[in-house]
């Protein structure tokens, strides 16, 4: 497969086998991620990786977080920890914030999200589906998460990846064409 067919045919994948991921592959995304572009080499990413008796502890947060988000949403609550309950393993993505230096931080985060691209590509050639999540069961913009992972402040969360077998084929998405978001100066 081309590279550029491997981008088209990559897709967020959201439902898994209840199979568990193999070490090695866990080892091959997390590799696959450190070799993405990085300013000034800072590396500036950290995995925390979650599976077993932590991802138990995390269906418990995300139970309470879903509790308080959407009291009056049951259903909402049942269908977002079903899909934790069928992921088996979940990786936290960091970003190292530098203090007092906004430019460099920012391009940190640009680097750790290009480091979820790679391990989504990565993915794909594994034959796992993966999604970056942000919202919901991603938990990323909830403190809670912070303390779970027990990162220092100087960590930004930049997404929470779930990872499994696919359980079913993922339909196609679409894309504008790029005619249209494109301005040739
Ligand atoms: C920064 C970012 C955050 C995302 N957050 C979520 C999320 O919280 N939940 C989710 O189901 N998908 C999330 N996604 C996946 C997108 O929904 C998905 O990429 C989009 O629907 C396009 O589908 P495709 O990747 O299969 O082409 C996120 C993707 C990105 C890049």
């Amino acid at each position: 497969m081309t590279m550029i067919d491997a981008l088209k045919q990559r897709r967020a994948v959201r439902s898994y086998e209840p199979r568990e991921i193999e070490e090695e592959h866990i080892a091959q995304l997390l590799e696959a991620a450190t070799w993405a572009p990085n300013d000034r080499m800072r590396e500036p990413w950290h995995f925390y990786v979650i599976r077993g008796d932590s991802k138990l502890r995390y269906e418990q947060m995300a139970a309470d977080y879903l509790q308080e988000r959407f009291p009056t949403k049951p259903n909402l609550i049942k269908e977002s920890l079903r899909v934790l309950e069928s992921t088996t393993l979940m990786i936290v993505v960091t970003a190292d914030i530098i203090p007092g230096d906004e430019a460099s931080s920012e391009d940190n985060e640009y680097a750790a999200a290009c480091a979820i691209h790679s391990m989504w590509l990565a993915a794909q050639e594994l034959d796992l589906g993966l999604v970056w999540r942000t919202r919901g069961v991603g938990l990323v913009r909830d403190q809670r998460l912070h303390a779970f992972i027990g990162s220092p402040d100087n960590r930004k969360i930049i997404g929470t990846v779930f990872v499994g077998y696919p359980a079913e084929a993922t339909p196609p998405t679409a894309r504008t064409p790029f005619a249209q978001k494109t301005t040739w100066l």
